[in-house]
Formats: C-alpha cells, structure tokens, sequence
C-alpha cells in the first residue's frame, strides 16, 4: 500500500476504517492515547494467552483458584434453570469451572468475534450436551438482545478477568447499568475484580521478566503498520508500565525514544524524544470501592470472595434498579 495516498483514496473494509478514524484521532491528541480493545488480534490474542501463563502475572490463575475453591458457595446463589450471559468469550476455562460446578439452563457467550464464538460453542455442547448454548454475536458494550429461548430464565450475568479494569471508571458504570438493562431487575453478576496491592507485584505483573507484555504492548504498533500500511519503527518505541497512585490504576505505554515522525494513510504525526502513546489502563479496587461503584450503577453486593492474600476478588451483585 502507498503510505502516502490521501485517506480518501484508500479503500478499506468498514472495520479497517473505524480502526484508521480511531488511530488517527488518536495520534492527532495530546497525550496520545489508544483503546487497548485494538490489542487482540490474532497475534495480540495468542500473546495475552502467554502472559496468563507469565509466573509475574497473578489474575488469571488466582481467579480461576477462587472459581475453583468458592464453586459451592458461587453455585449456592444461582437459581435453577438460569441463563448464564457472559460478556465478552475468550478462552472456555473460566465458565467451563462454573458450568461443571453449577447447573444452568442456558449459556450466552456474547462476542463481536463470530468465527470464534462458534468454535468455542461446538466445543460446550460436545462437553455439554444438556446445556443449551446460544451465542450472540455482538459487542458487549453495546446494548444486544438476548435469544429468545433466554428470555423467560433467571439471569445471571458473567464478567471474568477483571476486564472491567479497562474502562475509566464513568465507563465502567455505564457498562454495568448497560448490563442491568440487558439483564433485567433481579439478575445476578458474577464479575471479576483485580485488588490493589503492594505496588511492587502490581509492577512486576506488567513488566516481566521475560518481556511478553512488552511484546503485546508493542503489538499494537505492528498492527497499525501491517492494517493501515503505518511506519512504525518498534526499535524507537519502548514499553512502560507504571502504577498511577492516585487514579489506582497500572498505565502501559509506548514510549518514544527519540524525536520521530510516523506516516499513516497519507498523514504524518510526530513524536518528541520520551513522547507516550498511552495503550492501556488497567483499573484496581479495592472490596469497598468496587461496590461502590456497582451501587452507583444499580447493583447491590451480595457477597465477595478472594484468595489467601487478597490480590484478586470475585463479586456476586444482584440488579436493584
Ligand atoms: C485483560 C484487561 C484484564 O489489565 O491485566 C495484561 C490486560 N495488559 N497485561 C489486564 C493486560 C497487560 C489485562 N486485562
């Protein structure tokens, strides 16, 4: 592709057009931030895979440890007959500890992906094959309409992984009164909830050792070169994680390291020497602060549970309003 035709001149699909107006919207701001949805390609899929194995990089098995342990007591709330609504379907391990541990009537992975959402739902129906699954192919941000075969059941809503840490915290209360809506008055939300903690594994989980998060930061820019037929030189971009105190949140970064300028679909965007692209914000709670935030946004805590050392939490909420 010629980097420097003018953006009109250049056709692309309407995915890779959101994709250029968010990057070019992006890089056109002071500071530069991108959306971290724009990591999971293939490539940015297989290596956040890798980092849930990283010994750095607690949540994935400390939540999974909590599933596994506190199955009984998850299970003991959840109504008979229910739909389980997962937003967002990445890999199978997590719902599959609730399935094998809880009985539900129904299981909705929800995913802008369809390739995949119909992959993994062959999958459970041959490990489950008195579980009906029934996937919705949208983006769970968005308001979606359940299946129709869902309608009449208790809800019961799955959010996993601490996902949620993405969005800024405005974000994250429309997201759950999104959710209550799609749910309804009375639903539960079995969601995942990365803890503050001491600041050094909070460090450690987003800059280990062997580099893998570096890699999937810098993923991003190799994507944009490759989509959008960009310029990127990865060898002038550095990876950084810091921990932001007061906003409780872990930001990843690109880093410039050196004065440079990028060309993209016919536009230039330049950098200062220790300029930051911010890729990523990886919100943590406290117990308290979470349902705080869940009251504000209609759901009230039932109960909470974590590990030994209180690094991860998973809460159950139930739709007030
Ligand atoms: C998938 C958003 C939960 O914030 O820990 C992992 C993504 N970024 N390492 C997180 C991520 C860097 C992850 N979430």
């Amino acid at each position: 592709m010629n980097v420097h035709a003018p953006l009109a001149a250049v056709e692309l699909d309407p995915a890779t057009s959101s994709f250029a107006a968010d990057v070019t919207a992006a890089l056109s701001q002071s500071p530069k931030k991108l959306s971290p949805k724009y990591f999971y390609d293939e490539a940015g899929s297989q290596l956040f895979e890798q980092i849930t194995r990283l010994p750095e990089y607690y949540p994935t098995r400390t939540e999974l440890g909590i599933l596994r342990a506190r199955g009984k007591d998850i299970c003991s709330i959840i109504p008979q007959n229910a739909a389980l609504v997962e937003f967002g379907a990445g890999a199978t391990t997590k719902v599959r500890l609730l399935l094998e541990q809880c009985s539900f009537g129904a299981y909705v992975p929800v995913d802008i992906s369809g390739d995949f959402l119909a992959g993994q739902a062959e999958e459970l129906r041959k490990d489950f094959p008195a579980l009906d699954v029934l996937p919705v192919n949208a983006d769970f941000t968005t308001t979606f309409a359940l299946p129709d075969e869902a309608k009449a059941m208790p809800k019961v809503g799955f959010f996993p992984g601490s996902t949620l840490g993405n969005f800024d915290p405005h974000e994250a209360c429309a997201f759950l009164r999104s959710a209550g809506d799609i749910l309804g008055k009375g639903a539960l939300m079995l969601i995942g909830i990365d803890l503050e903690k001491d600041e050094r594994i909070l460090q450690a989980a987003y800059n280990d050792a062997a580099g893998v998060t570096g890699e999937f930061n810098k993923n991003v820019l190799v994507r944009i070169n490759r989509e959008l037929g960009a310029d990127f030189d990865l060898g002038a971009f550095v990876h950084r994680a810091i921990y932001n105190k007061e906003r409780h949140r872990i930001e990843m970064h690109l880093i410039a390291k050196k004065p440079q300028t990028v060309h993209l679909l016919g536009r230039s965007f330049n950098f200062r020497a220790g300029e930051s692209i911010h890729t990523e914000s990886s919100y943590k709670y406290s117990l308290e602060r979470f349902a705080a935030l869940a009251r504000g946004a209609g759901w009230e805590s039932k109960s909470s549970w974590t590990d030994a050392e209180e690094q991860f939490s998973v809460h159950a909420l139930r739709a007030v309003e």
